[in-house]
């Protein structure tokens, strides 16, 4: 059993978490590069907290530039257990209106141009993606929201999409056949680098808009994304509160945290 220390990934219109005390901005440097930005350590509730805001402060990064092994790898070194990613996500299910916070437990990764994978040259590894989520985390992530005054649904299924572009009317179509409940930019990667990384990993995604497979829907706009994304930010900022609250006061091991053990194939004596 060990103690808790809670990366969050936060996304557009989310650049700090207020309920942070004793809070520092720490440069971290990685073997991949920089990540998006300086990481805000602190504590609430006597837990560890680590808050880096995915696309820098103020949003000079798009979701194709990101390097996402950088924010993982960059959490992982300050020492996170466990990773929360906060992020905007468009929906494709009527019943998923603007505001709703969906914890999702699946992703469909349809990016196209973004380093995925901490392993090759040299080392081999093959983890499991079957169930990217990790269970624990999701609970609490989702009582926590409802906590902070959220409409929350619990499960759902992520794509990922490479952007920096909103989707066509028929890629929205497409998704949604597919079976995905939310559209974003940014989970993946994040959520496969974290299973890498050994870091349970679980997304809150707030719906900003009905992207644009609804017949009576014009299309998304930026505005409106970020209006919905600032009419939620105090829930957002709440949420991770009340999830510190949540946490147990000791963390007992996930499986993820030694995922690695039966995923690298490289032999010892074939290794860089
Ligand atoms: N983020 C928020 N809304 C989105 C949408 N409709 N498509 C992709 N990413 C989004």
């Amino acid at each position: 059993m060990g103690e808790w220390f809670v990366g969050v990934l936060g996304g557009s219109g989310l650049y700090g978490v207020d309920a942070l005390e004793n809070a520092e901005w720490r440069t971290i440097e990685t073997p991949w590069g920089s990540p998006s930005d300086q990481i805000l350590t602190g504590t609430i509730e006597g837990m560890r907290f680590a808050f880096l805001p995915r696309h820098g402060r103020g949003h000079p990064i798009s979701p194709s530039e990101l390097n996402y092994r950088a924010n993982i790898d960059a959490l992982k070194r300050i020492g996170c257990t466990d990773l929360i990613a906060l992020s905007a996500v468009g929906s494709l299910r009527e019943e998923l209106p603007p505001g709703r916070f969906v914890v999702v437990d699946q992703f469909i990764d349809n990016t196209k141009l973004r380093a995925s994978s901490f392993f090759g040259s040299g080392l081999v590894a093959h983890v499991s993606m079957a169930d990217p989520v990790c269970p624990r985390l999701a609970g609490f992530a989702a009582a926590a929201a409802t906590r902070a005054g959220a409409q929350v649904t619990e499960g759902g299924t992520y794509v990922a999409i490479e952007g920096p572009q909103f989707g066509t009317r028929a890629e929205s179509h497409m998704v949604r056949g597919w079976g995905a409940d939310v559209i974003g930019m940014t989970g993946m990667p994040e959520a496969k680098l974290a299973r890498e990384a050994e870091l349970p990993y679980a997304l809150v995604g707030m719906v900003t808009d009905y992207d644009c497979w609804r017949s009576d829907e014009a299309h998304v706009e930026v505005d409106e994304v970020l209006r919905v994304m600032h009419a939620n930010a105090g829930i957002a900022r709440r949420t991770v509160a009340e999830f510190a609250r949540l946490l147990p006061p000791t963390r007992e091991p996930s499986l993820i945290d030694t995922c690695l053990d039966v995923a690298i194939v490289t032999a010892p004596e074939a290794r860089d």
